[in-house]
């Protein structure tokens, strides 16, 4: 059986999970013709609990370029572009859930992803389906399309319509591991705008600039607003919103009502709302963060990378809206 040759990069909670979740699934790698083999694990400090043995975890970069694959799952964007550049020149291909260096380290890694080298299915609502489904959704003509992209300031959402001011819920959402000491990326829709940006480059625009999404957060908001929505049969949701507008395109990040019995509304997950021609309207719903959700969609790249796919590439060409799209009212 051939070795598939792993270098991975981060053992924290996606990393770890990743870790866990290959050795799970040796049987279907066997049925593949390959026996996954870990070369090695970056981390920042060996003495930390995790589940990965500590002959494989490495605090220097190991050989890279002795992989027939990286998965990054460190974070940040100057390390991981650091560490990338090299594999990515070699012709390796680089699995990663890292929306943020994607993002903003674009104009760098576009060629690669031009060529197939970047995998990158867990980069938006983790291991369900976003960038697959836009990809499906090329046989198809963008209308405009609205999504729940961040998990952490839906739960800050769910918690003030129970009452909670929108700091009560943030603390909240900090205790239970879901938001960051940090939350500025999330509570700014920073990190939902680098989504965004991810799937504008799928359908509309190869180059589509980051700084081209507009972004607000929740920071805002008060219970009094929720509960004004509600009584008008409406929902609050931070939105991620790609639509035309003026004949160009339009990519909004803010806090928007929805009529609750839309399904974005409805969903208790990260979501996505499609609007396409001749296809007509696709919504998909599901987790969107932690270890075991973003790690299953690691592993489907690495299928797909074994199935003999190249990894997502971008829309081929940018192509204006079709017409104008129906965004929802700004909160
Ligand atoms: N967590 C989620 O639910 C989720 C969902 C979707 C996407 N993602 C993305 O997945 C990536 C990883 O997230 P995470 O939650 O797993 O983060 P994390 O728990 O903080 O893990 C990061 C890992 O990378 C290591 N690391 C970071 N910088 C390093 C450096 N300069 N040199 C060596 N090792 C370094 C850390 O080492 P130590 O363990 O020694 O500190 C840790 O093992 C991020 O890009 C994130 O946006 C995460």
């Amino acid at each position: 059986m051939e070795a598939l040759r792993i270098a991975l990069l981060g053992g924290g909670t996606v990393g770890s999970a990743f870790y866990t979740l290959v050795l799970e699934r040796l049987e279907d790698f066997r049925a593949l013709g390959v026996e996954p083999r870990f070369l090695g694990v970056l981390v920042r400090d060996r003495t930390k609990p995790r589940p990965i043995p500590q002959e494989l975890l490495h605090t220097e970069p190991f050989d890279l370029l002795e992989a027939d694959l990286v998965v990054e799952a460190l974070g940040g964007v100057e390390a991981p572009l650091r560490l990338l550049r090299p594999v990515l020149e070699a012709g390796i291909p680089v699995v990663t859930a890292n929306k943020a260096l994607l993002a903003e380290a674009w104009a760098e890694l576009c060629p690669f992803a031009e060529e197939g080298l970047l995998y990158h299915e867990a980069s938006v609502m983790a291991g369900t389906p976003a960038l697959s489904l836009l990809e499906t959704l090329r046989g198809s003509e963008l209308l405009e399309l609205h999504g729940i992209l961040n998990g952490t300031t839906l739960y800050i959402l769910q918690e003030m319509e129970r009452g909670r001011t929108y700091g009560e819920a943030l603390r909240e959402a900090q205790r239970l591991g879901f938001a960051e000491a940090d939350p500025t990326l999330d509570v700014e829709g920073i990190d939902a705008a680098h989504k965004l940006t991810l799937l504008a480059r799928l359908l509309i625009d190869p180059a589509f600039p980051f700084q081209g999404v507009e972004a607000r957060g929740i920071t805002a908001l008060t219970p009094e607003d929720l509960e004004r929505a509600r009584e008008k049969g409406e929902r609050v949701r931070l939105l991620a919103s790609l639509y035309g507008e003026g004949g160009r395109w339009r990519a909004r990040v803010a806090p928007a009502r929805l009529p609750e019995d839309h399904p974005l509304a409805q969903a208790k997950g990260n979501a996505l709302w499609v609007r396409t021609a001749p296809l007509g309207e696709v919504f998909v719903t599901g987790p969107g963060a932690g270890g075991g959700a973003t790690a299953s969609g690691l592993l489907a790249d690495l299928f797909r990378f074994l199935s003999g796919a190249p990894g997502h590439r971008p829309a081929p060409l940018a192509k204006g809206p079709l017409g104008e799209g129906r965004p929802f009212p700004e909160a």
